[in-house]
């Protein structure tokens, strides 16, 4: 396990890759699944969301559309992880969180970590794709005993930081961490658009499970 700081960051698609992808996920749009004020493509497997979505027609879907990108990903953590990955055939392959098109004033956050019906430890991965201002990005929180409830509403308080978003990197976090999504602003028709995936990482098996 190598992640340095807090959010380890790293260059990862170049514009060119970045575009390619914005163009296909827009083009999917028909099969993006709703969930309150954003859009997933799919639901994936987390609380409160996850649906019974058709899990072979998306992932047919999503290999079609981002085989490339998947071996990239794959590739890089299985290095940067220095362990062997396995993608998960009982969930999602990575998939997108979309927001917009704008106007849209998203005020809401909700500090979590991230676990899920998976042994051992889980690793978070997001690649922003669209970053249209600088309030794109992640709160987050190092002090375990902060009263959570305080701070339901706010992203003005002295214990939680702000990781900004770039487009094309990759941001890297221990799920136990405490964050959430940071509120943003969209003018009329920008997206907020990220990539995402876990890798679960079980002490007594060999390989590593990357799934959405
Ligand atoms: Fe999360």
């Amino acid at each position: 396990m190598k992640i340095k700081g807090v959010i380890e960051k790293t260059n990862f698609l170049s514009s060119a890759e970045v575009s390619s992808i914005i163009d296909k996920v827009l083009f999917l749009e028909p099969v993006w699944n709703h969930y309150s004020c954003f859009h997933v493509l799919p639901y994936g497997p987390y609380p409160g969301i996850y649906k019974n979505i058709d899990l072979k027609f998306y992932n047919k879907l999503l290999d079609e559309n981002f085989r490339e990108t998947y071996t990239k990903i794959k590739n890089f953590v299985e290095k940067f992880l220095n362990q062997k990955i396995v993608v998960s055939e009982t969930d999602s392959r990575p998939g997108f969180h979309i927001f917009g098109p704008g106007p849209l004033d998203y005020n809401y956050v909700n500090y979590h970590i991230d676990s899920f019906d998976k042994h051992g430890k889980i690793i978070t991965f997001i690649i922003p794709l669209t970053c249209p201002n600088k309030l794109i990005g992640l709160n987050y929180i190092l002090d375990k005993n902060l009263d959570l409830t305080k701070l339901k509403n706010s992203s003005n308080h002295k214990d939680i930081f702000f990781q900004e978003y770039k487009s094309g990197n990759l941001y890297i976090w221990e799920g136990k961490m405490i964050h959430s999504i940071c509120p943003f602003i969209l003018n009329k028709g920008e997206y907020r658009i990220t990539l995402q995936f876990h890798v679960a990482l079980h002490p007594m098996k060999k390989e590593g499970i990357l799934f959405y």
